[in-house]
């Protein structure tokens, strides 16, 4: 067997086995098969795809390329949740500390930034201190005692993600149904979770900017984990536009403080608790959606949440003074507002541009090896549906490394279209989905908490 016969398999579309694809992955974890192989070899999965079983079978090797967790001895369901990525999604952040708090085990293991999206890793390390790379042991005991912990795949836990999860970034072999299956299900399957609530972004800042991929996706999604009996569920949530005010590293934490003390945005504050309560419901302790969110809003309005947060924090090794007093932080190099030309109403916005923008300024890496500013990034002043005057500030452009030049500034404006016709804001929570299907929910039903 070598790596080129495997390659040329599916490059002609062929169907890889189980030991072909076992072989690959660990010949390239032991550095027997070179980095442009698995490109290449990626690429022909991104064209040819892969059928149910073999999507199954790069899951479960992809799993077992490091340890499996077994929290069985915990008592109760242990749920995480995922999101296949947007512009502005600092969900996470607030999830875990948030259904921790609710009484349930969440152990998660997350991402960085990948493509256009940002990567809950690298906004996680932006707290000065914070550790995701940390030993399995550690993460085991720190979900016993505190009830959550957030890190990376590591050398110990889904090493072929971590590897391969840059590769696909590096390659433009992203949006990939099957190496999307792999790559979430490998790490959520690893980590000893029992159930999954999955964020499945829709719109023109997701992964598949069409509902009928991003559905197809979710679909795919839920089938795999089914095989492997994870009880999955997926929401269908709007990216038409960056998700809350703020896009970045830093910025993204001061929002996530914002709706763990009981404030922030409307958006992001709406998704959190409809997947919380998803969540909620996936581990029994709650028997509709309106009392989950209600249960939750009543943890961020107490400050329940973010007790828990901190405590998170300060076991993972982050300065917590940072999230009590923001205005600490090391300040920008460089503050830019972005002004609408004319008046009128914004009706659509690049979310995909901004969030590329946002990875030039420095908050994501354009290469593997590339450091982020976590002081970079956007603000975000006007969403779909508002009302915008001349000269007021679209968005705020913010970096620490070379300042934005004209080009960049003229970009920006053009990722907001201002017509003189007000539109609907889009409709944010579009479709629940779980293994008998679409379910039937409104966003007033899911909501009603609120
Ligand atoms: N999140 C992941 O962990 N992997 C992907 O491939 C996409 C989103």
């Amino acid at each position: 067997m070598t790596a080129r016969e495997s390659i040329l398999k599916k490059r002609d579309g062929k169907t890889l086995t189980a030991s072909e694809i076992n072989f690959f992955i660990h010949a390239y974890l032991r550095g027997e098969i070179a980095d442009y192989q698995m490109s290449a070899l990626l690429m022909a999965i991104y064209f040819q795809g892969m059928s149910f079983d073999e999507t199954v079978t790069l899951t479960r090797i992809m799993r077992d390329s490091g340890e499996v967790v077994d929290f069985s001895h915990l008592p109760g369901i242990k749920v995480d949740k995922h999101s296949t990525g947007g512009v502005g999604d600092k969900v996470s952040l607030i999830l875990a500390p948030l259904v921790a708090a609710a009484g349930v085990y969440v152990p998660m293991i997350s991402g960085r930034g990948l493509g256009h999206t940002g990567g809950t890793l690298d906004k996680l390390e932006s707290i000065p201190g914070f550790k995701t790379q940390l030993p399995l042991s550690r993460f085991k005991k720190q979900v016993e005692e505190i009830g959550a912990c957030l890190i990376g795949q590591t050398d110990e836990i889904c090493p072929a993600d971590r590897r391969i999860y840059a590769m696909r970034d590096a390659t433009a072999t992203v949006q990939s149904i099957p190496l999307i299956c792999g790559s979430i299900l490998s790490k959520k399957l690893a980590e000893g979770s029992n159930a999954l609530a999955l964020d499945v972004k829709v719109g023109n800042g997701a992964i598949f900017k069409d509902a009928e991929t991003a559905e197809e996706l979710a679909t795919h999604l839920i089938r795999i984990a089914t095989a492997f009996n994870l009880n999955t569920v997926a929401l269908l949530t709007d990216m038409s536009q960056p998700l809350g005010g703020a896009a970045g590293n830093w910025v993204e934490v001061c929002e996530a403080i914002d709706v763990l003390q009981g404030r922030g945005p409307a958006d992001t504050r709406k998704v959190t608790l409809a997947l919380g309560a998803i969540m909620l419901q996936l581990a029994g302790k709650t028997g509709d959606l309106p009392s989950g969110t209600a249960q939750l809003r009543a943890l961020l309005d107490n400050g329940a949440a973010w007790e828990k947060f901190l405590e998170i924090v300060r076991a993972q090794e982050g300065d917590i003074t940072f999230l009590e007093n923001p205005d600490k932080y090391p300040a920008p190099k460089h503050r830019l507002e972005v002004k609408a030309e004319r008046e009128g109403f914004i009706t659509a916005i690049n979310a995909r541009e901004i969030g590329r923008l946002s990875m030039l300024l420095g908050a994501g890496r354009k290469t593997v090896d590339d450091t982020v500013d976590y002081t970079a990034g956007m603000l975000i002043h006007k969403k779909i549906s508002d009302r915008v005057h001349r000269g007021e500030a679209l968005i705020t452009l913010q970096n620490s490394g070379p300042p934005p030049d004209n080009d960049f500034i003229q970009t920006a404006q053009s990722c907001f279209v201002i017509a003189h016709q007000s539109l609907p804001p889009p409709k944010f929570l579009q479709k629940l989905l779980n293994a008998q299907g679409v379910q039937p929910i409104t966003e007033i039903e899911l909501m009603a908490g609120i």
